[in-house]
């Protein structure tokens, strides 16, 4: 039997206080992610939310490292599209598109291969938490310098006091729980 998402997000999503650092609260989907008829039907919501937001077919499925890798490659199958990985710098090997961006402390950078999409590709970005958004927002900067469109932002997650979806166009933005 399938189990209903609301109660496997309750069940399956681990809070760990005081992780990475003292005072945040850590949702760790690992034991969500180690359960079959759980992972199921979050992926199966994921492809839902991820075609409601697509409104028309979808390209590809880019997934953020690392945790946006496990979701998108089963949603990029089950959409039938194919996967990107948007990876932390110096991952990939060919000729890449660059977006740094501010963390609390310091900055990130994060990298496509620029052949990876195309123009006019229609593409899911995906992830599995938006917090302050900051890396959602670098990843969306990522394809429009291929050429290609966002046509949807989708988390199994978001830690809504961040404001992280007030960075992402109105109506782009789903995700399966907002905390
Ligand atoms: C986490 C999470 C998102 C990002 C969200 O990744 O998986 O990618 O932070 O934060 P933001 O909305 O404030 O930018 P993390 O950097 O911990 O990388 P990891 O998945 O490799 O552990």
């Amino acid at each position: 039997m399938t189990p209903a998402l609301d109660d496997v997000l309750d069940r399956l999503v681990r809070d760990v206080e005081d992780w990475p650092e003292p005072g945040v609260l850590f949702r760790d989907v690992t034991p969500l992610l180690a359960d079959p008829p759980a992972l199921r039907v979050t992926v199966e919501r994921l492809t839902e939310l991820s075609s409601e937001l697509a409104d028309g077919p979808v390209d590809k499925v880019v997934g953020i490292e690392a945790r946006g890798f496990i979701l998108a490659v089963p949603v990029a199958l089950a959409l039938g599209a194919g996967f990107v990985p948007a990876r932390k710098a110096g991952k990939l090997p060919a000729t890449t598109h660059q977006v740094s961006y501010d963390l609390e402390y310091g900055s990130a950078t994060l990298e496509m291969h620029t052949d990876a999409l195309v123009p006019g590709e229609r593409v899911v970005v995906l992830d599995d938490v938006l917090a302050t958004g900051g890396t959602m927002a670098a990843v969306d900067e990522l394809v429009a310098a291929t050429g290609a469109e966002v046509v949807g932002n989708v988390t199994m997650l978001e830690i809504g006091p961040l404001g992280g979806r007030s960075r992402l166009p109105v109506g782009r933005f789903g995700t399966l729980r907002t905390y």
